[in-house]
């Protein structure tokens, strides 16, 4: 297996604050890792220090094998222009999707391509199609996003990302704000990308989608990868006390035996 993203005592600080405290690790292609946490371990930060829409206060991030950053005197300088050009190469779905209200689904799915990209806009448009189409919203290219539920919105969104071929996608909680009868096509998605290969770090409190389709399950604790792991044996063995309690706050789920 190829490594796509690595890190490497990667640590982030706010002021005193000590949110990621380091990190080691690596994803292959077509893995799906899925991140768990409690609220405030650091899940988004992690994600937003790899994309680097936060910069990290020490360490190292490694994308297919080249180290992010200049590294010298034990201190890491990052030019903007650099990173632009990383984050086109990583998709990032967010809570909230964000679409561009005055742009039809078509037009918020092409924007990125054209502006960002600079992809001709026929290129860009048989694109779009072709990934509205991949997340079953083909025959709302023309709507406008006021129009569409917000499972419907957070699919668009996952077209816009998947539209720029991105290596690696980033899912931050895109569940989380949605009607619980919407999260099951968002989850069914991300599903059908997992099994076409596509290489995703997830963070979710939707253990059934963790035990189901990650490949490895990491525990953020204290600033650390606690524990990780399998699926079954993560969310079923759990070694730590630490991992057996956030389970048990999740009692609601039940695991299949
Ligand atoms: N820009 C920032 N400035 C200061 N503190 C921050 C900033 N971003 C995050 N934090 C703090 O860092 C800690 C980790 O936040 P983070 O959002 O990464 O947690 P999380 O695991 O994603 O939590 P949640 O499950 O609630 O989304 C929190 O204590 C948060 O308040
Ligand atoms: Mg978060």
């Amino acid at each position: 297996m190829t490594e796509i993203v690595r890190t490497e005592n990667l640590k982030k600080r706010f002021g005193e604050l000590v949110v990621l405290d380091g990190i080691d690790m690596t994803v292959d292609t077509g893995e799906t890792v899925v991140l768990l946490g409690s609220s405030g371990s650091g899940k988004s930060t992690l994600l937003r220090c790899i994309n680097f829409m936060e910069i990290p206060s020490d360490g190292s991030v490694i994308i297919h094998g080249e180290r992010i950053g200049d590294h010298r005197d034990g201190k890491a300088h990052y030019r903007e222009r650099d990173l632009c050009a990383l984050r086109t190469r990583i998709g990032m779905v967010f809570q909230h999707f964000n679409l561009f209200p005055h742009m039809t689904v078509l037009q918020n799915v092409m924007e990125g391509q054209v502006t960002v990209l600079k992809r001709p806009r026929a290129e860009a448009e048989a694109k779009a199609r072709s990934q509205l189409d991949r997340v079953g919203l083909a025959d709302k290219a023309d709507a406008y996003p006021a129009r569409l539920s917000g499972g419907q919105k957070q699919r668009v969104a996952i077209a816009r990302a998947l539209a720029m071929d991105p290596d690696v996608m980033l899912f931050d909680e895109v569940t989380s704000a949605l009607d619980p009868e919407l999260v099951g096509e968002v989850l069914k998605t991300m599903r059908q990308l997992a099994d076409e290969g596509m290489t995703m770090i997830v963070v979710t409190h939707e253990l059934g989608f963790a035990y189901h389709v990650a490949n490895r399950i990491l525990f953020l604790n204290e600033g650390k990868i606690f524990e990780q792991g399998e699926p079954h044996q993560v969310l079923k063995a759990p070694e730590t006390k630490r991992m057996r309690e956030f389970l048990e706050g999740h009692s609601l789920f039940k695991l299949p035996d």
